[in-house]
């Protein structure tokens, strides 16, 4: 029987485990070079107020939405669905989802690959006496051979915790480098608000500015909390799987939803008030993303005493932040060769991770040699990064609330959430109304809008 589970399939250990990784996943990127700068060029504690009240009304429905659909069907994202709704095309959902990981890692390990590029700089010294960050980071992006090799090592680190399993590789993984992550960022926290002039920054990052807050702010908010969350595309699905039936699933989701939260208000305060102490330009000014890490930063490093410590630090936390985000996209795609194609671990994690890594190193090489190579207008990095991030992730969180919300209904969700009667809380029923009702037209909203304005996931 293709879908039937094992008796032993492999699964997390601990409840921290399943935070661990579930928490790894979804602290990434997106919290420490996007984060900051939204939050603070959009209201301030305004966003900030909108973000927090997205991730409780619908991050966390969502994401228990995904344990759910994993955690019943015992399956990978694709098999979950055709389990749970046989003989009907929602497995097409599971595609969606597999594809959607596929495309993700294959751009999201480019900028891993960054990550220890600088780290290595930062180490070696050469970071802090570069004069121009900006054509040094030009540089560096358009060469072919070290970003290449960098994006490799980050796929082999990754493929090599994912190959040791569940309990042994990812689990072991995250418990460990989730904490080190925590603390890590909160001894840079620690140098940049206490830097003379940071105060100002500190303000700015958090006195709400509601005339700042238009639509279009709501809407990010909405994209940054579901892209920050890894919701809409099956990490948490496959995640969910591996969860034990005992666990309590509101509360280990909304602790996840805490740890990302919190992570990513950290990252702010790590962030903003060290530009603010060194006026290495106008905030407002500045776009979320690799500018930021890769230019902005360097040159704070640099005028900050004992720059060089807390630049080392950075770019290794920031390396560790990608690696836990890495490893649950690709065991996505693992979980599926594995449990649908039959292959052992081993070789569903080498054919996963070649193969992406061959898509990967052309989205590398889109900054160089590549550049000119445009589809619909965009290089290959741009357009697996829109497509994925702004369309597929969107439309995949959308058709998942409808699942659960339409077909897999009241009765299996609540039972499942409950643990088959045995939890009892009156917030299931508001859950499974928020994920039937609410949800699909908040999600719906954006992946309209995303496909129209600029910059909103
Ligand atoms: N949540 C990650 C971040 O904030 O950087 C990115 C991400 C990881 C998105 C895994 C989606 C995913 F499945």
């Amino acid at each position: 029987m293709a879908n039937l589970p094992s008796g032993n399939r492999d699964s997390f250990s601990s409840k921290f485990g399943v935070i661990a990784a579930a928490a790894g996943s979804a602290v990434g990127l997106g919290n420490i070079w996007r984060f900051p700068l939204v939050t603070t060029q959009n209201g301030g504690g305004a966003f900030l107020m909108l973000y927090i009240g997205f991730i409780i009304l619908i991050g966390i429905p969502v994401m228990l939405s995904e344990f759910t659909i994993g955690r019943r069907a015992q399956l990978n994202a694709f098999g979950s669905f055709k389990k749970l709704a046989p003989k009907s095309p929602w497995y097409l959902v599971g595609s969606l989802g597999i594809i959607t990981a596929f495309a993700i890692l294959s751009f999201y390990s480019t900028v891993a690959g960054w990550t220890l590029e600088y780290l290595v700089q930062a180490v070696s010294g050469k970071l802090l006496h570069t004069d121009d960050m900006v054509s040094n980071f030009a540089g560096f992006s358009s060469s072919s051979a070290r970003p290449v090799i960098w994006q490799l090592v980050i796929m082999v680190i990754t493929g090599l915790v994912v190959y040791g399993g569940i309990k042994k590789g990812i689990e072991k993984f995250t418990k460990i480098l989730m904490p080190v992550l925590v603390i890590l960022i909160a001894l840079v926290v620690v140098r940049s608000v206490t830097l003379p002039g940071a105060g100002e920054g500190i303000r700015y990052l958090f006195i709400p500015d509601w005339s700042a807050v238009n639509f279009k702010t709501v809407l990010m908010a909405l994209g940054q909390a579901a892209f920050s969350l890894s919701i809409g595309m099956g990490t948490l699905i496959t995640y969910g799987s591996y969860i034990q039936k005992d666990n309590h699933l509101l509360k280990t989701a909304s602790q996840v939803a805490f740890t990302d939260t919190f992570i990513a208000i950290l990252a702010s305060l790590m962030v903003i008030p060290a530009i603010f102490a060194f006026s290495v330009g106008s905030v407002d000014q500045m776009s979320p993303g690799p500018g930021l890490v890769f230019e902005v930063l360097p040159n704070v490093f640099k005028a900050m005493p004992g720059g060089v410590v807390f630049a080392v630090i950075f770019f290794f936390l920031l390396c560790v932040a990608a690696l836990t985000s890495t490893i649950s996209v690709l065991e996505v795609v693992v979980a599926y060769l594995k449990e649908e194609l039959k292959l052992s671990r081993g070789k569903a994690t080498l054919i996963a991770s070649v193969s992406i890594s061959v898509l990967g190193v052309l989205a590398t090489l889109s900054f160089g040699v590549l550049s000119n190579f445009l589809i619909f207008g965009k290089t290959i990095f741009g357009l697996l990064d829109f497509a994925s991030a702004n369309i597929m992730l969107t439309f995949g969180a959308l058709l998942i609330v409808i699942f659960v919300g339409w077909k897999l209904g009241k009765i299996n969700f609540l039972d499942e959430l409950s643990n088959q009667g045995q939890l009892k809380s009156s917030l299931y029923k508001v859950v499974f109304f928020i994920i039937r009702y609410i949800a699909p037209v908040a999600i719906g909203i954006i992946a309209v809008a995303a496909l129209f304005i600029k910059g909103i996931t």
